[in-house]
């Protein structure tokens, strides 16, 4: 929706980030040209009082976004994941954007459970605790079930939060649309597609159903895990605004006195977590988005819990296979084969040299491997790589960047729980295990097993399809006629004819 209240708005927007000294930062960022950076400032100045202070101990860009609310805090957590879009100097900045917010009422949250449940709360639950934690979107409760007696944890959006979003959301877009008209140089940073993609992100984790949905799919590809455990969601306790899962208790995986005292083998725990990600990324194209150490847990018995299925993410099969590939080239430091690989996947353009881009890519993995094991590091390969095939013509992939900065996350992780961890020998088994099984004899029997089982589909259809193509291809249709043009040449010329004589004919009587 247009409107001035889109203008007021960002003027607090602005004038937050002039009073929090957040304003330079942006215009580097989005490298605002001079009359941009006149423009906004000559606009802001006079309204500077109608800004928000914010808490004086942050930094200025997080300052800036958590005074300014749930909308701002999510933008700016997205946009830490695009250090393609901010940089990575800002996108580090903006990693340290907690969403810890004042919890809403018990009242508000029975209500909404009653609502979305369509039943009294006390035939539900038994108990119903304060709120565990309390986020920008949504909060946790510990409840137990009032029929089983089992504990659950039940998440509820905050009331009101699709409005409030809706409200940033179409001034976001506004300013975006400004800054291009503006800036046409801000224009190669895409403003107008971080907004969409800011977008597509909220609305996936507003509609809690999908965050459910989600936890199901991971939970059903992980059971084999052997370590792992993802709480098992509540269905018929779950709607759009609220979310009812297994409760699962544990250990805080960032804190490593507690794991300690608690007996955990924190060198098992820094192995087994990379591994899991490489598996869920490779095995399954399907892997957890968001695992910061607020997302992860362990278990009594050693199990690691992953919460939180709001961000996930999906790498096709033959991504994962040519992506496979080159992993597995930096590992034996083939970098004519990593160099082929893009090629024949067409990732990079055909007009581009093969030998030249080999050697692009022996300068991002040399450096690399020749590191102490202690600090080599996937994640910074992965962002070696993007940077050097971006120069080379191939296109920025969102799954991949957040498969990059999701690495980044798990190998901080891992390095807190075990510093001295060699992550290359660890994840080299996942790769090469994940290689054997996709790319190979095992692979083409289960491609061609594939195939036939589609084309076996079509069965019932296929003499029926035979018989149609081959009546076509006997009698093909004939070509457009070109009469058919003429005719609505003259149609148009005798409408003309018509409206002309009306509009005469009226104007003389
Ligand atoms: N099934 C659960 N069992 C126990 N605690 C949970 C469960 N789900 C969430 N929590 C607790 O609530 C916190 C917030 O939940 P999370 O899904 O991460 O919400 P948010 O999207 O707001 O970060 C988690 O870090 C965890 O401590
Ligand atoms: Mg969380």
């Amino acid at each position: 929706m247009r409107g001035p209240h889109n203008i007021l708005r960002l003027i607090r927007t602005g004038a937050t980030f002039e009073r929090t000294g957040a304003m330079n930062i942006v215009l580097d960022a989005f490298e605002a040209g001079p009359l941009l950076r006149i423009t906004f400032r000559a606009l802001v100045w006079p309204f500077r009082w109608l800004g928000y202070k914010g808490d004086p101990t942050m930094p200025p860009a997080p300052r800036a976004l958590t005074a300014l609310g749930p909308a701002y805090i999510k933008f700016g957590q997205v946009l830490s994941t695009r250090p393609d879009v901010v940089g990575e100097e800002l996108a580090v900045q903006l990693r340290v954007l907690q969403d810890k917010l004042p919890p809403f009422s018990m009242r508000e949250a029975k209500e909404t459970i009653q609502r979305e449940l369509g039943a009294p709360f006390d035939q539900l639950f038994s108990t119903f605790s304060e709120p565990v934690a309390a986020a920008s979107l949504a909060q946790v409760h510990k409840a137990h079930l009032a029929d089983t007696g089992e504990a659950v944890a039940v998440k509820i959006l905050r009331p009101g939060i699709e409005r409030a979003f809706q409200r940033d959301i179409d001034a976001f877009y506004f300013a975006a649309r400004a800054i291009e008209v503006l800036s046409p140089a801000s224009r190669r940073l895409r403003p107008m597609d971080v907004i969409t993609h800011f977008e597509g992100v909220v609305r996936g984790e507003l509609d809690l159903r999908l965050e459910s949905s989600a936890a199901g799919e991971f939970a059903a590809n992980t059971e084999g895990d052997a370590g792992f455990q993802v709480p098992m969601v509540r269905w018929h306790l779950s709607s759009r605004r609220v979310m009812t899962l297994g409760w699962a208790e544990g250990t805080n995986i960032g804190i490593n006195d507690a794991l300690d005292a608690a007996g955990h083998d924190r060198r098992a725990l820094a192995t087994r977590v990379l591994q899991l990600f490489l598996n869920h990324a490779l095995r399954d194209g399907f892997f957890h988005g968001d695992m910061h150490q607020g997302n992860l847990k362990v278990a009594a018995n050693g199990d690691i819990i992953a919460y939180d299925f709001g961000i996930m993410g999906r790498i096709d099969e033959y991504t994962r296979r040519v992506y496979a590939e080159i992993l597995f080239g930096f590992i034996r430091k083939d970098y004519q084969r990593v160099a082929e690989v893009h090629f024949e996947a067409g990732y990079v353009p055909a007009n581009q040299d093969v030998d030249e881009f080999a050697r692009a890519l022996r300068a991002v993995g040399e450096p690399i491997f020749g590191m102490d094991a202690s600090r080599i590091s996937m994640a910074r390969l992965l962002s070696y790589l993007f940077e050097v095939t971006e120069r080379f013509g191939m296109e920025t992939r969102t799954e991949l960047i957040l498969l990059q900065r999701t690495m980044v996350v798990v190998e901080g992780v891992a390095r807190s729980l075990d510093p001295h961890m060699n992550i290359w020998q660890v994840a080299k088994p996942v790769v090469e295990d994940y290689i054997k099984q996709s790319i190979g004899p095992q692979a083409l029997m289960r491609d061609l097993a594939k195939t036939t089982r589609i084309l076996s589909r079509f069965g019932p259809q296929l003499p029926r399809l035979a018989e149609q193509a081959l009546i076509r291809l006997n009698n093909p249709p004939p070509p457009p006629k070109p009469q058919r043009r003429k005719a609505r040449i003259a149609w148009m010329a005798l409408g003309a004819v018509l409206a002309t004589s009306a509009i005469t004919l009226g104007n003389l009587l």
